[in-house]
């Protein structure tokens, strides 16, 4: 039987399931006993001289490249450094050839990547198996080491992995206060599904406006099932009674704030550093945690507590040794053939966006439905309901984007009309000389103006009427990118991506790669 992970890439931790998830844990918990105490390894080893593992580091990095040469070394196949300063990066080459490349000297690759490019993994794992498989290669495996201030799934993994440990492989519950940078740290985006892995979770957010949790997290939070609680600062959230007792700390990453922000970096500090006067106020069994780094002139956690009950963060940073070894087992195949719970299943995209009005009782009299302002069809084809509701100026930008995104430069008409409801208003465009729409135009039409109506008229009669509505995936056109300028996908990067955005349940088309929510109407670059 084969394992269900095997060939499997890990850009974000939802790429796991929470089945998957623990079984990891479970595993990489006997591999720790076995290592910690003399226990038979060979089972957790993929012992395979002919299999590389690349490091590929774009951005900085002691812990999780440390941990992972380490981890890889534990397998006895081949670790590759991928020296970033002298590789021909410096001569432009697009990170897509780099790795296309890389891929051909061994018969079996792992690469393990940080950049700040967010969502490279992601990218790496859709473009690279079908190479591989053209190429006749294995198909390789992507592991994100942390992309940007998107993801860093490994380090959610021994985060989890610390916390139930210390809560004696409990799963019932958690509470867990998130602190510091909360808008920038990618670890702490990463927990807004790793911690499903406890049933009943409570997260106290302990951020200043400026350093909060974006809004987008937050509701995935909510919509998880977690209780979220906000405070401003460690010393209000210390000024109430349900104190957590895992404590996350992360590291304030004010460089990459404007300068408005950076004027108030000594308030933002204190509001998230813990402060001795705070000792005597901390309730017994907390530990406080960090994923390291920390800032040596402004640590949140400083290096008084090293010495002290409260320090979680020595032992959860040993423990990514342990996770990392079983994430590259796993992820080959090495383990998971005994596993027996949820298995992730691919994204589909079900429902169509077309939906067929019935026109038969209703058929438009000669010069009623679009006589106001606008010439009447007498074959042809009018979009009606256009930006409906939304005000003056949103209409017709609407109006203007369908045109020009169409390329509707035929004879036509349009306006902005009042609704039957004549407290609203909609967009109308009247089009004589065009008779029907391929799907390609039925499919751009309804991401550039969902609600909006396609009617067929013929000898002044709506013969046919469909309303159209947010497609559940949007891809395949050139005038669409991801407004992330950190995203992979982002124009100015130039590698050969094809933008591409799925339908959240909230409405939002969700970037496949960087996952940034974008509104329908922001995707376009008309
Ligand atoms: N926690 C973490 O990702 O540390 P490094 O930046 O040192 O890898």
């Amino acid at each position: 039987m084969s394992s269900p992970f095997q060939n499997r890439s890990l850009s974000v931790i939802n790429d796991l399931t929470v089945d998957e998830q623990y079984y990891l844990y479970e595993k990489t918990r006997e591999l720790k006993d076995a290592i910690l105490n003399g226990g038979d390894l060979d089972r957790f080893r993929i012992n395979d001289s002919e299999a590389s593992y690349y490091l590929i580091f774009l951005e900085d990095s002691t812990r999780t490249k440390e941990s992972f040469r380490n981890a890889a070394a534990f397998h006895q196949g081949r670790v590759n450094m991928f020296d970033v300063g002298s590789s021909s990066f410096n001569k432009k080459e697009s990170i897509t050839d780099t790795v296309r490349m890389l891929m051909g000297y061994s018969g079996r690759s792992t690469f393990i990547v940080r950049s700040k490019q967010e969502g490279l993994c992601r990218w790496l794992d859709s473009s690279m198996k079908e190479y591989a498989q053209a190429a006749g290669l294995k198909p390789p495996v992507f592991i994100n080491a942390g992309d940007g201030k998107h993801e860093h799934p490994t380090q959610e993994l021994l985060d989890e992995f610390t916390f139930l440990e210390q809560l004696n492989w409990d799963r019932s519950s958690i509470h867990i206060a998130l602190v510091g940078d909360l808008f920038h740290g990618r670890t702490v985006h990463s927990k807004v599904d790793g911690l499903r892995v406890f049933k009943d979770v409570t997260v106290d957010l302990i951020a200043p406006d400026e350093l909060a949790l974006p809004e987008h997290y937050r509701e995935r939070m909510v919509s998880n099932g977690f209780k979220v609680n906000l405070f401003d600062s460690i010393e209000e959230y210390l000024n109430q009674k349900k104190c957590a007792d895992i404590w996350y700390f992360t590291r304030l990453q004010l460089e990459r704030m404007g300068d408005e922000v950076r004027d108030k970096e000594k308030q933002l500090r204190r509001a998230v550093t813990f402060r001795k006067e705070f000792m005597n106020q901390i309730p017994e069994g907390v530990r406080f945690y960090h994923p390291l780094p920390r800032h040596r002139e402004y640590p949140v956690i400083p290096v008084f507590l090293d010495s002290t009950p409260l320090n979680g963060w020595d032992r959860q940073s040993v423990n990514g040794y342990y996770t990392r070894i079983m994430e590259i087992a796993i992820l080959n195949g090495q383990l998971g053939e005994d596993f027996a719970g949820e298995v992730k299943q691919k994204q589909s995209f079900p429902g169509d966006f077309v939906e067929e009005v019935d026109v038969s009782s209703r058929k438009a009299p000669k010069s009623m439905d679009y006589k106001v302002g606008i010439k009447p069809v007498d074959q042809g084809v009018v979009i009606d309901h256009i930006a409906r509701g939304r005000d003056l100026e949103k209409i017709w930008s609407h109006i203007d984007k369908v045109r020009r995104i169409l390329g509707l430069n035929c004879r036509s008409s349009h306006g902005v009309y009042h609704c039957n409801d004549r407290s609203l208003f909609k967009g109308i465009i009247s089009l004589p000389d065009i008779l029907s729409f391929n799907d390609k135009d039925l499919k751009m039409l309804a991401a550039i103006s969902p609600g909006c109506t396609l009617n067929l008229i013929e000898d002044g009669q709506v013969v046919s009427k469909f309303r159209l509505l947010s497609p559940p995936r949007v891809y395949g056109f050139d005038e669409i990118s991801c407004k992330n300028e950190n995203c992979i996908s982002h124009p100015d990067f130039f590698e050969p991506i094809e933008p591409d955005f799925r339908r959240s349940d909230s409405g939002k088309y969700i970037c496949k790669y960087c996952e940034k929510p974008h509104h329908y109407s922001e995707i376009w670059d008309i």
